[in-house]
Order: structure tokens, then C-alpha cells, then sequence
């Protein structure tokens, strides 16, 4: 494959529909740009790149998620993971006499699709699988996936286009907060700067200028938080967004437990003097980089989650941190080895394939170190075994 003489990592070139589509999404940026003075703020391109209306990454068509597209998830990699979610979330239901799950942002439908199957397996399917997703391409294929692979479940699944009033349940969303646009800074001559997107000659470029206010303070806050100041040129990303969703998220809550998976760390490890350049990763055709200026519409574009902003913003919408665990531990502690019962008599072959999916499950320098599962509860409700053991909540 020929490889992008642009950059360092590597990448393929993107073939002509792809770009042809990234250029029509540069060019509706550009003018937004033009009509904003010359730059806009990193957070607001993230967000076009990615929302545009009918344009941006995941409101478009492109494959995304899965083999064919550019990146893959827990649910997709495996079925096993789901049915370790469902454990839990049949857990908390039996405490709460009931409930419905609602799942923010479900991707192609893999994660409900399994979370559901286990969920009949146990005999305590919810009367409603909520599912609250931004993209109308990626809504389409979630009913589609699951008319077609647990048709008998469809009318239990219900499309909502804002976030259930007095929810009692659990909500479930897994690498939904690092799709949400970040800001980003940059320390100079002791202030802080904010690093913006401009265009010139053809291609988005990064820009600084003194950070407005609100960003500044933000991150004088952190570092009062950390104990520590920024030295010059450190770089990295705030997401003002994580904190608002996952406040509206708890403030939905009325009775029950939010695991948000994802990748990320504490606030101190975010913000670790050695990280200079921040957390920002993006996807194009399974290769993780770290350019988000490029082609945009047609990769995606994250940032790890600082965990403790997440603790935080849910501890003032008055919900608890039930536990904060590595994906290897929430997927084993909550019954990863339940789920192989019976491996050893399956045909080889799967042996081979469900053992290879525990590995990028839960090796840790595949997923299962780099992804943390928090859970939030309200009311009087055990943690989920899977939040038990090795709990790291002390770190948040
Ligand atoms: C990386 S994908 C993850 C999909 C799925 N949860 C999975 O694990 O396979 C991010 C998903 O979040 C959706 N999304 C992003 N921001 C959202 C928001 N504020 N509310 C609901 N969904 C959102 C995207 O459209 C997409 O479905």
C-alpha cells in the first residue's frame, strides 16, 4: 500500500471518494473559519470534523467501526464483553426491583446486541433498551443490526433523541466521552495559550493565542488540583464537554449505576509533567496517530478521558463512585471466566478466535491496561462485582 509521504506514521493514502468527501468537509470548515476571523478553537473543529451535519465523520456514511472501517471496540472485538456488562447490569436491576438500560452512543449495535442476548440468558430482559445516538448513519445501522441478529428483542429497543427524564436502571456507554471535542493548550512565557485551527495555503494548521478566559481559568484550576504548574511549552487537552454530559447523564439518573468504558486515566497521570504533548489519538484505516488536522470527515478524532474529571462532575450531580477498574479487572472480576465455561469442548477453530479476542480484551498493552471502566451510582445500591476487586477509585 502506498504510504502518506505527510506523515510519520506511516498512513495510506485515502482513495479519491474518501478524499473527495474530506475535501468538501475541509471546505465547509474553511468557511466557518473565514467567518469566525481566520481560526476557530480546536474544540469547535473537532466538532465539525466529526458532527457535521450529513458531513462529519460519524454523521456521514463511512464504514467507521469494524474491519472495514478504521478502528474497532470492545463490543466489536468480542461478545464477550458485553455479556460481562449484562452480568452487571442484571445485578443492579435485582437491587433496584427493576429498571430499563440505557445506552448513550451504541456504535453499530454490537454492544446492545449482546448486552440484550445475555440479558434473556438470565431471564431479566429490561421492558426498554433506551439508546440516545448523535449519528443518523449509525442509528440506522443499529436497527438494522439488530432486526436482523435478536429481531425477537426489536421492539424492547426505543431510539430517544434526549435523555430519559427520572431514568431507574443502568446506563452503559462505552468510548462515547472520548468522541466528545476537547480543547486544547499550550504553556508560553508562563500563560496559557490556546491552540486553534487556522488554514493556510490549503491546510489546516495550528495556531495559538491567549486563551479566553474560561479556558484559562479551567486550566489554572487543574494545575491547583495537580499542585503543580505547567512549565513553558507543555501541551495537552481539557474537555469542558466530558464534564457537562456526564453531569446530564447523572442528572437523569434518578436510581441506579453509569459504567462509562473508556480510554483514559486519572487527572495527575493526565497531566503527568512528562505527557508534553497530550492525549489526543485518532483513526484512519487502523492506524492510530496523533494529526487530528488531517482529513477531516474521514478518521476519527479522540482524546483519553481524564477519569477524575468524570468522578468529579459526578460527585456534584450528587452520584458516588461505586469503582474505577482496568478493563482486564472489570472483565474479570465480573465473570470473563464464566462466560468460556465449556471452551474446551468448542470446535478448535473458535478456541483459537475466542482466545484471541480475550487477548485484545485484556492483554495489557492491547485494551485492557489503557481502558478504565468507571461506575457511578446513586441510591442504595452494591457496586457490581466486576468494580470490586483492584478498585483504583483512590487514584481519582
Ligand atoms: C467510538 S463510537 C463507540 C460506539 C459503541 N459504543 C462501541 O463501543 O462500539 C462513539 C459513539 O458515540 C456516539 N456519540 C458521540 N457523542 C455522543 C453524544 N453526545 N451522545 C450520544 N452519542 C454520541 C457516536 O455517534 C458513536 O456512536
Amino acid at each position: 500500500m502506498k504510504s502518506n509521504p505527510e506523515s510519520r506514521f506511516n498512513l495510506p493514502i485515502p482513495d479519491a471518494e474518501s478524499k473527495a468527501h474530506s475535501d468538501r468537509v475541509s471546505a465547509y470548515i474553511c468557511q466557518i473559519i473565514e467567518k469566525n476571523g481566520g481560526s476557530i478553537s480546536f474544540s469547535e473543529f473537532m466538532h465539525h470534523a466529526l458532527y457535521a451535519p450529513g458531513m462529519g465523520y460519524y454523521a456521514a456514511g463511512a464504514a467507521k467501526l469494524g474491519r472495514a472501517g478504521d478502528f474497532v471496540t470492545a463490543p466489536e472485538i468480542s461478545p464477550l464483553f458485553g455479556r460481562v456488562v449484562a452480568r452487571q447490569i442484571a445485578f443492579v436491576l435485582a437491587q433496584t426491583g427493576g429498571g430499563e438500560v440505557f445506552e448513550p452512543g451504541a456504535g453499530t449495535g454490537a454492544l446492545a446486541v449482546s448486552i440484550l442476548e445475555k440479558l434473556a440468558e438470565l431471564d431479566v430482559l429490561p421492558g426498554r433498551y433506551l439508546i440516545l445516538e448523535v449519528s443518523a448513519d449509525l442509528k440506522e445501522r443499529q436497527e438494522a443490526r439488530i432486526r436482523s441478529e435478536v429481531p425477537q428483542f426489536l421492539d424492547r429497543v426505543h431510539w430517544i433523541s434526549e435523555l430519559p427524564a427520572d431514568f431507574k436502571g443502568v446506563v452503559v456507554a462505552n468510548e462515547v466521552a472520548d468522541a466528545i471535542p476537547v480543547d486544547r493548550f499550550r504553556i508560553f512565557d508562563d500563560e496559557v495559550w490556546e491552540a486553534r485551527v487556522s488554514m493556510e495555503r490549503g491546510k489546516f494548521v495550528w495556531q495559538f493565542a491567549i486563551a479566553p478566559e474560561p479556558l484559562r481559568e479551567f486550566v489554572r484550576n487543574i494545575e491547583i488540583d495537580i499542585d503543580r504548574a505547567f512549565k513553558n511549552g507543555y501541551e495537552s487537552e481539557v474537555s469542558r464537554g466530558l464534564g457537562n454530559w456526564v453531569t446530564d447523564i447523572c442528572n437523569a439518573v434518578q436510581e441506579g449505576v453509569v459504567l462509562l468504558v473508556d480510554y483514559g486515566v486519572s487527572r495527575r497521570e493526565y497531566y503527568a509533567s512528562e505527557r508534553v504533548q497530550g492525549w489526543l489519538r485518532c483513526h484512519f484505516r487502523h492506524h492510530a496517530h496523533d494529526n487530528p488536522l488531517l482529513w477531516p470527515g474521514i478518521q476519527d478524532i479522540t482524546a483519553w478521558v481524564d477519569f477524575s474529571m468524570v468522578a468529579k462532575s459526578a460527585s456534584a450531580a450528587g452520584m458516588a463512585v461505586a469503582g474505577y477498574v482496568s478493563q482486564v479487572h472489570f472483565l474479570l472480576n465480573g465473570g470473563l471466566e464464566d462466560e468460556l465455561n465449556g471452551f474446551t469442548s468448542l470446535p478448535l477453530v473458535e478456541q483459537i478466535e475466542l482466545a484471541a479476542q480475550v487477548k485484545l480484551l485484556t492483554l495489557p498493552a492491547e485494551m485492557g491496561e489503557n481502558f478504565k471502566c468507571i461506575g457511578l451510582s446513586r441510591g442504595d445500591i452494591m457496586a457490581p462485582p466486576a468494580l470490586l476487586a483492584s478498585d483504583r477509585a483512590h487514584l481519582l
